[in-house]
């Protein structure tokens, strides 16, 4: 038997963990924290990750702003509106979510970003101190899947950890994370991506599997090692005449076939996901409470 690691359970504990912390903030007349988000275009996915920020938000008592912008503004606009929200002492966090349309720099709008207010964790500040083990935002999907090893007190010290896909959002601080001196963490790291060779028996010997490719239904059973942990980070829309929508969302790893033979597995949808944005939402917190995380 296997254990399917409840992501959606689990993201609505911490949130009322989360929406408990803000009721004593506002008992005591504190501040409440706000996080802004800035949404460029009109990317279909990613007006719905930013929707559901800001949903997550109201859910548990947070203020929140978000800044639609046209798919074709410039890079100076938008780089103005950062420099707004970084000096606005209102504003605790602030996400620009990507992808950003090709005219606009990624590097330079994400370097604008005030570290202190970086709740995603990705300005090159917060990436180094999230490699150098010190206190730090770190970015919301890497933050949840160790919640998720944590809380599910799933063993990882010595033990071999495969991530596949070298991704700045998941993949790298995965591994990063991972081989850090904490718990979770103490794992032997192999980062896998698309020029390995033989990824699939690199796969086979793998303790934890992260997935993190982007590619629906990569993962097997013939990769997977009998009684291994797998993480599935993909999510992805495919057609399914039988539902009302038209289509269901699938992971990277082919659920039905692999989780027979895993200790633990997370399941899409109700796995990874929910927990990015709970992960938001602490790291939103603490940057109200000019904390970091400190592992
Ligand atoms: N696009 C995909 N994932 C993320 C994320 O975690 N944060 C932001 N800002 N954009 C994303």
């Amino acid at each position: 038997m296997f254990t399917t690691i409840n992501g959606k359970k689990t993201s609505e504990e911490i949130k009322s963990e989360i929406a408990a912390r803000v009721a004593k903030i506002k008992r005591e007349g504190g501040k409440i924290p706000h996080l802004a988000a800035i949404l460029v275009g009109n990317d279909g996915a990613s007006q719905t990750y930013v929707g559901a920020k800001v949903k997550s938000c109201e859910q548990v008592g947070f203020e929140s702003t978000l800044v639609r912008m046209d798919a074709d503004v410039t890079e100076e606009e938008l780089l103005r509106v950062v420099e707004d929200i970084n000096a606005n002492p209102e504003i605790d966090g602030l996400i620009v979510q990507l992808p950003l349309p090709k005219h606009i720099s990624v590097e330079k709008v994400t370097n604008l970003i005030k570290p202190e207010k970086d709740v995603d964790g990705f300005t090159p500040t917060n990436v180094g101190r999230m490699a150098l083990n010190w206190p730090t935002y770190v970015s919301a999907t890497p933050f949840g899947i160790m919640e998720l090893l944590k809380r599910y007190q799933i063993p990882t010290s010595g033990k071999h950890c495969v991530v596949i896909g070298r991704s700045h959002i998941v993949g790298s601080p995965m591994s990063i994370l991972m081989a850090r001196n904490t718990d979770p963490g103490n794992a032997t790291v192999t980062l896998t991506h698309s020029r390995t060779k033989d990824l699939a028996s690199i796969a086979k010997t793998a303790d934890i599997l992260i997935v993190a490719l982007g590619k629906p239904g990569f993962v097997t059973a013939d990769m997977v090692k009998e009684g291994a942990v797998v993480i599935d980070v993909g999510i992805h829309r495919v057609p399914d005449a039988s539902k009302k929508s038209g289509f269901k969302l699938v992971g990277d790893v082919l659920f039905d076939e692999v989780a027979p033979k895993c200790s633990a597995i997370t399941p899409v949808p109700g796995g990874v996901g929910p927990m990015t944005i709970a992960s938001l939402l602490y790291n939103t917190l603490l940057a109200a409470e000019q904390q970091v995380y400190r592992p």
